[in-house]
């Protein structure tokens, strides 16, 4: 089992959008082990995106990032990273294929609707940036067994 971050961007939560986007990762089968909505600290979004500070949209970024409110959300199942990042589709939604969220719901990359965690190194310390130890659940998967 693997765990993953995800998290639903701003523009989500305007949309209302939430049930839509929540409810591929669950389709898939994939496992919500924690999730909250919250609005990042603008230092905190900072170190999230630390590898990208270097780059021209960084301040836009975490402009738009602090906007408004984010829904956080630790995901878990078999391959969950390559899973995730597979419906997440590409970073720029031009070439996101259609089918996955940002090729159904996205126009511009920096509004892409979606993070997902890269890697497990990142997914890592992702986790742990948003979340503490007892606010990830462990608890039984009823479905498992028809997940393969
Ligand atoms: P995300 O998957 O959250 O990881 C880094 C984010 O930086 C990415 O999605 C986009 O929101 C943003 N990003 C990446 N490349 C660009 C770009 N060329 N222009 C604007 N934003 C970008």
């Amino acid at each position: 089992m693997e765990r993953t971050f995800c998290m639903l961007k701003p523009g989500i939560l305007q949309r209302r959008i939430v049930g839509r986007i929540v409810s591929r990762i669950e389709h898939k089968g994939l496992k919500i082990c924690a999730m909250k909505m919250m609005r990042i600290p603008r230092a905190q979004c900072e170190r999230h995106y630390s590898e990208h500070k270097e780059r021209p949209f960084f301040k836009s970024l975490v402009d738009y990032m602090t906007s408004g409110p984010v829904v956080a959300m630790v995901v878990e199942g078999q391959d969950a990273i390559r899973y995730l990042r597979q419906l997440c589709g590409a970073t720029n939604p031009a070439e996101a294929a259609p089918g996955t969220i940002r090729g159904d719901f996205a126009l511009v990359t920096q509004n892409n609707i979606i993070h997902a965690s890269d890697g497990p190194e990142s997914a890592r310390r992702e986790i742990e940036l948003f979340f503490t130890a007892d606010e990830i659940l462990e608890y039984e998967d009823g479905n498992r067994s028809w997940l393969g």
